[in-house]
């Protein structure tokens, strides 16, 4: 049954591949570390062993007003709103096409949901590193950002939507 937990020192990080260079050196070399400086937080999905399947990361960011969609800069101040980000999300390149790109979703979803019922935010971010990522996410329902085509917004009342069905 598949297990999504804080990385460890634990997880073997070291066979992880998910085709993109640069999301395996941030797993096998940065991680951790951000982990423990405070800087992001990294879940790994495992299965049997400590093997890692797919992760994903959250930060905890800002995100200034003029940068929403238009139908959503009316509806708050016109300043520096909390807002997570989904740093990164990954799937190892054996493992894709599985469900578990979506089940981890799903978690950095349920998350996000948590730090906002304790201190508030509009909503998750994420920039998608091509167009193919970004039609992944936008079957969740983000939305592009005006300022990018690929920088994502997954409003709070959405979130709330999906976490709902996700844990009915
Ligand atoms: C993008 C990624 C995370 C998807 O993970 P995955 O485990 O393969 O996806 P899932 O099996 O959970 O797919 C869930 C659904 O999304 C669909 N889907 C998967 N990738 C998709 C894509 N790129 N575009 C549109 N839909 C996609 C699947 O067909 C599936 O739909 P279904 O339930 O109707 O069959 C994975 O392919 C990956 O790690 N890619 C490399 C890294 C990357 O691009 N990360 C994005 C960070 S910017």
């Amino acid at each position: 049954m598949p297990v999504i937990a804080p990385l460890s020192r634990e997880h073997d990080r070291a066979g992880f591949d998910c085709g993109v260079p640069e999301l395996n050196v941030f797993l096998k070399a940065t991680a951790r570390q951000h982990g423990e400086k405070g800087i992001s937080r990294t879940f790994v999905l495992t299965e049997e062993d400590t093997r890692i399947l797919g992760f994903f990361t959250l930060t905890l960011g800002e995100i200034q007003v003029d940068r929403l969609p238009a139908g959503y800069v009316k509806k708050y101040p016109a300043h520096g709103l909390p807002a997570v980000r989904l740093g990164r999300l990954a799937v190892s390149r054996r493992h894709q096409g599985k469900g578990y790109g979506e089940l981890l979703l799903a978690e950095a979803i349920h998350r996000t949901i948590i730090i906002a019922d304790h201190a508030g935010l509009i909503g998750l971010f994420v920039d998608a590193k091509d167009d193919n990522a970004k039609s992944f996410y936008e079957r969740y329902g983000f939305m592009p950002l005006p300022s990018h085509p690929l920088h994502l917004f997954l409003p709070i009342a959405t979130l709330r939507t999906a976490d709902g069905r996700s844990n009915s």
